[in-house]
């Protein structure tokens, strides 16, 4: 059991170049550009909405003690001191704002959508095409993060944060036009306490979210320790190291304590504060907007106060609600930009060019052939590996871990581009030849089989595309699999891997046989499997094999070397080089490092 990681701080770096890369996203809402400008439209509707409400509701509060407001006399089409005018226009209000913003959230989600399953599909695409050498240099669970969480945050922010962000955007500065032009001494009042308080607000709960997330670390990693302890209790109670286990979890609880009463500290200083300052201000600002309304001559009407009061409260949480708008989108544009750096990477197709489709027989040369893996550029692992095999034929790759075989194969495969030498099917070099039609060509079948979620039946076709029912039992037939198929009461229809049966090694590579006896390729390639199978699925495996093998080419990297006995060639690789080569027979009287090969696994 892996501890939980201590959680990266994740501090999102935003340059220049992040905005033009995050630029792009407008690209992929281009074709829906019609509806999210009408979305915006609504927005604005319902935003201005918004700002009028506070107005009128105050309105109405302040209405019947029949003294004229500036507010009235600024909207002069409703009469704003008769109770019922102002409440029916409230309510035409709030229907009018319900349209709006259903409209609103229905065509920013249609957008949203669009956009996402064009941006998904593209970047999906993209990693399907990308070289094999990206792979190297990034590990899966970053890139469908790309395809998750990214995606998630975008979708975020196009669907509401944008919206919301330009809302309480328009709230602050109308809110602020609107107290002015009620009573311009009372705003610079208000200006001058509640947006200082709010903002200390917001950052005072960042603080506090910080240290209860410190705690909550702490927790997890003591809830690991747990876990660890009791999945390996047999261990603990074997070398008796319960004490042990005790003072570390001990220690583990007890920073957790210390960590939480540290933070319900800082709370209890939070809640004071907002109730001391918040609710101070507003009773400071009542209090002198009410000494305005009083004397003979008031230069504050009562339902202008209750107005100013309702856009202050609707405007100090704008306020407060900002600073987390503005993070949010940070975050999209960083992610938005990972994402186009995704899609702006090379893909294979732009490596391999060629556009040759020949008749591909199965004859097979490596001319001088070196090469050095992408990452690791300093070290040569094929120094110059030079064989060629006829149609049909069967050559062998044998030697030591880290020898290069599997690299050969990679290479035949067209994973990565040569470093040096030449490369060529049927006399025609490799990077002139089309890379789909030349995989289309070879089948693998890999040292540990890999099945997909889904039926065996889907499994097996995944060999080639249009295979009919049949054409898939009877490769399943060659394989030797349809015997264990046929025993499962689902038959072909298995669910195989996470939800379905467990397959067992050997059964796995049956499979894996079918679905390229079902590919029926000029070129095999066959990773021998390290893994020892006892005899019987061996032979049946065995079996399978050379069934496949017949009538093609095949390139066999074995660790069992009773199983090449037959090859046409054999090469014995060495860190990088060919050490020896021909068959069985010339090799054992070479007596050299596969006679060695040969007597030891003899004497095993
Ligand atoms: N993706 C990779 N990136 C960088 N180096 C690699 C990569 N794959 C293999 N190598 C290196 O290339 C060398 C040859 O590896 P390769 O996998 O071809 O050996 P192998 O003969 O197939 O060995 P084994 O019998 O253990 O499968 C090794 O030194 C290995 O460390
Ligand atoms: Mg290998």
């Amino acid at each position: 059991m892996l501890r939980p990681k201590q959680a990266k701080k994740e501090k999102i770096q935003l340059t220049r170049d992040s905005y033009t890369k995050a630029r792009k996203l407008f690209s992929y809402m281009k074709p829906y550009r019609l509806q999210y400008g009408i979305g915006w439209v609504f927005l604005v509707f319902s935003t201005s909405i918004g700002l009028i409400f506070p107005i009128l509701l105050g309105q109405l509060l302040g209405t019947g003690n029949g003294t004229s407001t500036s507010m009235s006399e600024a909207v002069k089409a409703i009469d704003l001191t008769n109770i019922n005018t102002v409440a029916f226009a409230l309510f035409i209000m709030f229907g009018a704002q319900a349209v709006f913003s259903y409209f609103r959230v229905v065509l920013f989600t249609n957008v949203t959508e669009n956009t996402l399953r064009d941006l998904r599909s593209d970047v999906f695409n993209k990693l399907l095409h990308l070289p094999m050498d990206f792979y190297n240099r990034n590990t899966v669970g970053e890139l469908t993060s790309r395809l998750g969480s990214d995606i998630t945050q975008i979708q975020e922010t196009l669907r509401t944060t944008v919206a919301e962000f330009f809302r309480q955007i328009v709230m602050v500065i109308g809110g602020i036009l609107i107290l002015t032009f009620i009573s311009w001494k009372l705003a610079l009042i208000m200006l001058a306490t509640v947006p200082v308080i709010a903002i200390i607000a917001v950052f005072f709960g960042r603080f506090i979210r910080r240290l209860s997330k410190e705690a909550q670390d702490q927790t997890a990693a003591a809830n690991g320790t747990a876990e660890e302890a009791l999945t390996g209790i047999g261990n603990i109670k074997a070398f008796t190291n319960e004490l042990i286990s005790l003072k570390r979890f001990t220690t583990a609880i007890n920073e957790i304590k210390r960590l939480n009463i540290k933070s319900g500290l800082w709370r209890g200083l939070f809640v004071s504060f907002i109730v001391f300052a918040m609710f101070g201000a507003i009773v400071f600002i009542i209090w002198q907007g009410l000494l305005m309304t009083e004397g003979p001559n008031p230069s504050l009407a009562k339902g202008d106060l209750y107005s100013f009061l309702m856009v202050t409260l609707l405007m100090a949480a704008s306020i407060g609600s900002l600073p987390d708008f503005y993070a949010s989108i940070q975050k999209t544009i960083g992610a938005t930009e990972k994402l186009m750096l995704l899609i702006d990477e090379v893909s294979e197709q732009d490596i391999f060019t060629g556009q040759l489709k020949p008749v591909i027989s199965g004859s097979l040369r490596f001319e001088d052939v070196r090469f050095s893996y992408p990452q690791r550029k300093d070290i040569e692992v094929l120094k110059g590996i030079s064989f060629d095999i006829g149609s049909n034929q069967t050559l062998a790759l044998v030697g030591t871990s880290g020898g290069g075989k599997s690299t050969i194969a990679s290479l035949v495969l067209n994973y990565y581009p040569l470093s040096g030498g030449k490369l060529y099917f049927d006399g025609i070099d490799s990077s002139e030849i089309d890379l789909k039609h030349l995989r289309e060509h070879i089948a693998v079948v890999p040292q540990d089989v890999i099945l997909f979620a889904g039926t065996i039946q889907e499994n097996i076709a995944f060999g080639r595309e249009n295979a009919t029912v049949e054409e898939i039992q009877e490769a399943a037939k060659q394989a030797n699999a349809w015997e264990f198929i046929q025993s499962f009461p689902d038959g072909m229809q298995t669910q195989v891997g996470d939800r379905g049966i467990q397959l067992s090694g050997g059964q796995k590579q049956r499979i894996a046989i079918a679905r390229a006896i079902l590919k029926n390729p000029t070129i095999l390639i066959l990773d021998e499997a390290t893994s020892a199978l006892d005899s019987e699925s061996e032979r049946v495996v065995q079996d399978a094999l050379d069934h496949l093998m017949k009538g093609r080419t095949s390139i066999v990297i074995a660790h069992r070397l009773s199983t090449i006995r037959n090859a046409d060639r054999i090469l014995v690789l060495n860190q990088g080089t060919v050490a020896e080569s021909g068959n069985h027979e010339e090799l054992m009287q070479l007596n050299g490092i596969y006679a060695d090969l040969v007597s030891m696994q003899m004497t095993r």
